[in-house]
């Protein structure tokens, strides 16, 4: 039996004694467990069947913690977590050596965020350990922005969810590593990289090897619903090469005026992104349950977060 819980000490004490529970934040909902115990990291791998070689996000409580887990902080990782912490921006730093290899995939550096979220500080404030956690969704698929789509994943398999709401950012943290002490993109996420920039200065991509991604979380292959899907600039041309199957389109603003569509997800009808965002994983998962034979997504403008939704949307149609 799985219960969703509001209750903090319940959660608390499952924690402590090595337990694995999904808590919100406030872009999707995390699998946290004791940084500082092998065994729950090890439950984490193998509750989302994730890849050893994919490392965790450290959860700390407040910036004052960021020492206990990295041992060195260049300066504009400091003016970074500064500016938006709590908030969804994970810091790739060099580590602490208590920090586990499991925590990092053996790698000697680690990923650590503070997150925006009453519920999750409430907790950590609670804990005299950080958590790690990963998107609390199978690997591969897409990510849990609500209690209930956790719990269609993890139902059964874990004692307790605690309860956060919606999560109100909607899509992953941004992930900023650094080399020669200068900031680099990891990965897009709900801090677009022009709000990163106004901090810091200039951020360069990152340039993966294709055998070995430096961050998992940008495989080819991620964030995916089970149905097909495909995105495009040109939606009637699609629509039309898809004639006679049961469509489901994920839009921007409007609607299509076209009575051969099964189902439409508008993302932001005000044409606000950060709204958009905020809408884009709940919509795949509705989406996911219409049976549908195949999801048409639309190119968002390539601007702030709508280079986020793209990146998403372009992993989520890889095979
Ligand atoms: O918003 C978020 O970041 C959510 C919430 C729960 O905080 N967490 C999340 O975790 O998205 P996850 O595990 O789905 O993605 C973590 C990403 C992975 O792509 C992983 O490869 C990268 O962080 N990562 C972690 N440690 C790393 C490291 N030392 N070097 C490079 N990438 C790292
Ligand atoms: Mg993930």
């Amino acid at each position: 039996m799985t219960l969703i819980t509001s209750d903090i000490e319940v959660v608390k004490q499952e924690l402590i004694n090595g337990g694995i529970v999904p808590i919100p934040t406030e872009t999707v909902y995390g699998l946290a467990g004791n940084i500082y115990s092998d065994a729950a990291l090890s439950k984490i791998f193998e509750l989302k069947n994730r890849p050893f070689f994919n490392p965790l996000i450290v959860h700390i409580k407040s910036i004052h913690e960021l020492q206990k887990i990295a041992s060195e902080i260049p300066e504009k990782a400091l003016k970074l977590a500064s500016a938006f912490w709590p908030g969804p921006l994970t810091l790739i730093l060099k580590k602490q050596p208590e920090i586990s290899d499991i925590v990092t995939a053996g790698k000697d550096t680690v990923a650590v965020r503070v997150p925006n979220h009453k519920v999750a500080l409430a907790l950590l404030e609670n804990l005299d350990f950080p958590v790690a956690a990963p998107s609390a969704n199978p690997f591969g698929s897409i990510s849990p922005t609500s209690a209930t789509h956790v719990f269609e994943y993890f139902k059964g398999k874990i004692p307790y969810i605690l309860e956060g709401g919606n999560c109100k950012k909607g899509v992953e943290s941004t992930i900023i590593g650094f080399v020669n002490n200068e900031p680099i993109l990891y990965r897009h996420g709900s801090i677009s990289i022009e709000e990163i920039e106004k901090i810091v200065g200039k951020v360069t991509l990152l340039t993966l090897k294709e055998d070995a991604p430096d961050a998992p979380g940008m495989l080819a292959k991620h964030y995916a619903p089970n149905t097909p899907i495909f995105l495009t600039s040109n939606l009637k041309e699609l629509i039309k090469l898809h004639q006679g199957k049961k469509i489901g389109l994920l839009l921007f603003k409007a609607k299509m005026e076209d009575n051969n569509i099964a189902v439409q997800e508008i993302l932001a009808p005000n044409g606000n992104l950060e709204v958009a965002t905020s809408n884009l994983y709940a919509a795949l998962h509705k989406l996911d349950k219409c049976n549908l034979d195949v999801i048409i997504a639309e190119i968002f403008p390539a601007v702030g977060l709508g280079n986020t939704i793209n990146d998403r949307l372009e992993r989520a149609t890889k095979k």
